[in-house]
C-alpha cells in the first residue's frame, strides 16, 4: 500500500501523459492521480507547476526531468519512466537527492525487434517505393528488372549494442541463415570490423555521452556501399548531417530510422529529402500489448517505491 505524501492525504502522482491500459486506474486505487490530457507533452514549465506538489512521477520519454524540474519538485521521491531508455532523466541529480527511478525494461523487447526487422526488410526490398509504383500508376506489366532489392536471407546482420533488443533481433536472424556480428562494450567483435563486414547493420545501444554520434561520417564511410542502417534504438548515436551525405553521395545503400534527433524531426528537415530513406515515428514498442505492460510496470515501479520498498525495475546511476 502506498504511504501517504508530504500532505498527510494518499500520494499524488502525475502521470504526464494518458496512457492505455487499466493501470493508471490501479494508481487511483491508492494515489491521488492527475493525468495530463494533451495530445503534446506538458512544457517544461508546465512540468513543474503541475509535478509542484506531486510525490510521484509517471513521464514519457519526452519530458526532460533534469535538475532544475528536481528542484521545482521537492516532494518528488520516485519517478518511473515509461520507457526502457531513460536519457531524459537526470540520473545521477535525482539519485543522488534519494529519488528511486524506474524503468520498463524486457516488455517491449520484441515489439522494437519486430520493428527493426520490419524497417531492414522494407530497406532491402524497397516496400515504399513499390507500394508508391502501384498508387501512382507506373506498374504497367511484370518487368524483369523492375524493383530490384537485395538478398536478405544468408547476408550479413551487424548488431551493435547486443543487449536484449539487439539479442532478439539477432535471434530473428536464425530464420534468415544470416551471419550475425556483434559489437558492444567488450566485442566480441570491433565496431570497425562490424561495420565493413556488415550488410544491415542495426543499432540497439543506449545513449550516453560515449555512443552520442557513434554513427559519424568516419564510421559510415567504412560501410559497405551496398550495405543499410537500421535505428530502433535513439536518434543521438546517428550523426545525421553525416548520414544525410552518405545517402546523398551513395556511401550507403538506405537507412531506416524509428528514432531521430529531434523528435519529431520537423517535415522540412533536410534528411527528409535523402534518397533511400524510410522514417517512421518511434512506434518501436508500439503494440496494444506491448504499451499496455509497460505502463503495467511503470505503475508497479511507483507503487513499490511510495510503499517505501525497491522498485521492482529500478535504474541505477
Ligand atoms: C523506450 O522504451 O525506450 C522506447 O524508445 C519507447 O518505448
Amino acid at each position: 500500500m502506498a504511504s501517504t505524501g508530504e500532505t498527510g492525504t494518499r500520494p499524488r502522482v502525475f502521470v504526464t501523459r494518458r496512457i492505455v491500459g487499466s493501470a493508471v486506474a490501479r494508481l487511483a486505487e491508492t494515489c491521488e492521480v492527475d493525468v495530463w490530457q494533451g495530445r503534446l507533452p506538458p512544457s517544461p514549465e508546465t512540468l513543474r507547476e503541475r509535478a509542484a506538489d506531486a510525490d510521484a512521477l509517471l513521464c514519457m520519454l519526452t519530458d526532460r526531468i533534469d535538475a532544475a524540474f528536481l528542484d521545482a519538485c521537492p516532494n518528488v521521491r520516485a519517478i518511473a519512466n515509461y520507457a526502457v531508455g531513460y536519457d531524459n532523466i537526470d540520473v545521477v541529480t535525482a539519485t543522488a537527492r534519494g529519488i528511486a527511478i524506474g524503468n520498463t525494461p524486457g516488455v517491449l523487447t520484441d515489439a522494437t525487434a519486430d520493428l527493426a526487422w520490419a524497417l531492414l526488410m522494407a530497406l532491402a526490398r524497397r516496400l515504399p517505393e513499390a507500394e508508391r509504383n502501384v498508387r501512382d500508376g507506373d506498374w504497367l506489366t511484370w518487368e524483369p528488372a523492375m524493383l530490384l532489392g537485395r538478398a536478405v536471407h544468408g547476408a550479413t546482420l551487424g548488431i551493435v549494442g547486443p543487449g536484449r533488443i539487439g539479442s532478439a533481433v539477432a535471434r530473428r536472424a536464425a530464420g534468415f541463415d544470416m551471419t550475425v556480428l556483434e559489437s558492444g562494450r567488450s566485442g566480441p567483435v570491433r565496431l570497425e570490423e562490424l561495420l565493413e563486414r556488415s550488410d544491415y547493420v542495426s543499432l540497439h545501444a543506449p545513449l550516453t555521452p560515449a555512443t552520442q554520434h557513434l554513427i559519424d561520417a568516419q564510421a559510415l564511410g567504412r560501410m559497405k556501399r551496398t550495405a543499410f542502417l537500421i535505428n530502433t534504438a535513439r536518434g543521438g548515436l546517428v550523426d545525421q548531417l553525416a548520414l544525410r551525405h552518405a545517402l546523398e553521395d551513395g556511401t550507403i545503400a538506405g537507412a531506416a530510422l524509428d528514432v531521430t534527433d529531434p523528435e519529431p524531426l520537423p517535415v522540412h528537415d533536410p534528411l527528409l529529402g535523402a534518397p533511400n530513406l524510410i522514417v517512421v515515428p518511434h512506434v518501436g514498442s508500439a503494440t496494444e500489448e506491448t504499451r499496455s505492460r509497460m505502463a503495467e510496470i511503470a505503475v508497479d515501479n511507483l507503487l513499490a517505491a511510495l510503499a517505501g520498498s525497491p522498485m521492482p525495475h529500478p535504474v541505477r546511476a
